[in-house]
């Protein structure tokens, strides 16, 4: 099969498109044919060989896939050869063939074509297992997402308006926050013009930008609120004042997916396809697809994420 390999750390010119080994399909895989894949930070972080995958995953970059089922290992019973499915990787899916564990795969759900379903793993399972099970995010409380505009904050933005919060969301730009706006954000703040901890106050906050935030967002937190750290954008170590916590009786969590073992993995997979499917089902949640790139360009996929121009996924189409 073919798929995009990093030939040595750097900038996008380093994906190529190459001939590599068939996956090995292990007892309790799935083999996807794989239709979509799509751009998230994490790869260009692999990219530039900040973020090596785990042990034991696909040395490929994607972290998540659309396609059809083509093989199922020994004792996979809830899927079989010909399923539409979409998977959470731990890496991978810039390829044309996958294997998974099959507690990481899901049904594509209702309405979508195969490529929409290509961006909507991470960005469904990181938000809904870090606003809504760490976050505990509920009915008619106040959600901050950092980076509204995102593959992670566009999702956030819609999920949390869907469910009954009041959503607010940081922008870098007016078109941005046009349409984050357009997303259902109720409120939505110019980080570039102004310090969203002088106008906001959140019960929760889904934070991408790490100690560069941290003091704004404990700020910015109302008493019992939930601060939940997914990114570091803005930098890993911070000073912070307990003091303001206590007092506030906040809480702050730091999270990443990708490292999680596959059981727990299993756990925020079906839970989305419990919980959120039915939404994106139903209309009230969609994917939000910037641009379409043939897999073998994956070096342009990486430079208009870089370009940081995008709003919403960037997907990986075969
Ligand atoms: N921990 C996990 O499990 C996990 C899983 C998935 C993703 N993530 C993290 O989630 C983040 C988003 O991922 P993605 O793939 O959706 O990336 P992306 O589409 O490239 O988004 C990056 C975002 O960062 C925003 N940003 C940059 N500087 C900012 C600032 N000072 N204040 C607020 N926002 C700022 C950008 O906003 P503008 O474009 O408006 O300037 C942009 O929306 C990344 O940090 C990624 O590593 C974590």
């Amino acid at each position: 099969m073919r798929a995009i390999e990093i030939t040595e750390p750097g900038g996008p010119r380093v994906l190529e498109w190459h001939e590599v080994p068939e996956p090995r399909v292990e007892p309790g895989d799935v083999l996807i044919d794989v239709a979509a894949s799509a751009v998230n930070r994490a790869d260009v972080l692999q990219r530039q060989g900040f973020y090596d995958p785990p042990p034991g995953t696909s040395p490929y970059p994607g972290l998540e896939v659309s396609g059809v089922v083509a093989e199922v290992g020994a004792d996979v019973e809830q899927f079989k050869a010909g399923d539409r499915v979409c998977a959470l990787l731990g890496g991978g899916g810039y390829a044309e063939r996958v294997a998974v564990p099959w507690q990481q795969v899901m049904p594509v759900p209702d309405g979508l074509t195969l490529p929409e379903a290509a961006g909507l793993p991470e960005a469904a399972c990181t938000v809904w297992s870090n606003v809504f099970m760490v976050g505990r995010l509920r009915r008619g409380e106040t959600l901050l997402v950092h980076g509204g505009a995102s593959g992670i904050g566009t999702f956030a933005v819609q999920l949390a308006k869907a469910l009954g919060s009041y959503v607010i969301a940081t922008v870098g730009s007016e078109a941005k926050a046009q349409r984050v706006r357009e997303l259902g954000a109720d409120e939505v703040v110019n980080y570039r013009e102004e310090d969203f901890a002088d106008k906001v106050k959140a019960d929760v906050i889904l934070d991408i930008m790490g100690a560069k935030y941290l003091a704004g967002n404990v700020r910015a937190l109302r008493t019992g609120g939930r601060l939940v750290i997914i990114g570091l954008q803005g930098g890993r170590k911070a000073e912070i004042d307990l003091g303001a916590m206590l007092a506030k009786r906040v809480t702050v969590h730091a999270t990443t997916l990708r490292s999680r073992p596959v059981d727990e993995k299993g756990v925020i997979v079906r839970s989305v396809v419990d919980n959120v499917w039915p939404l994106v089902g139903a209309g009230a949640v969609r994917p939000v697809v910037y641009a379409e790139v043939p897999m073998s360009e994956a070096a342009e996929a990486h430079r208009m994420l870089d370009s940081g121009e995008h709003v919403g996924k960037i997907l990986l189409v075969r």
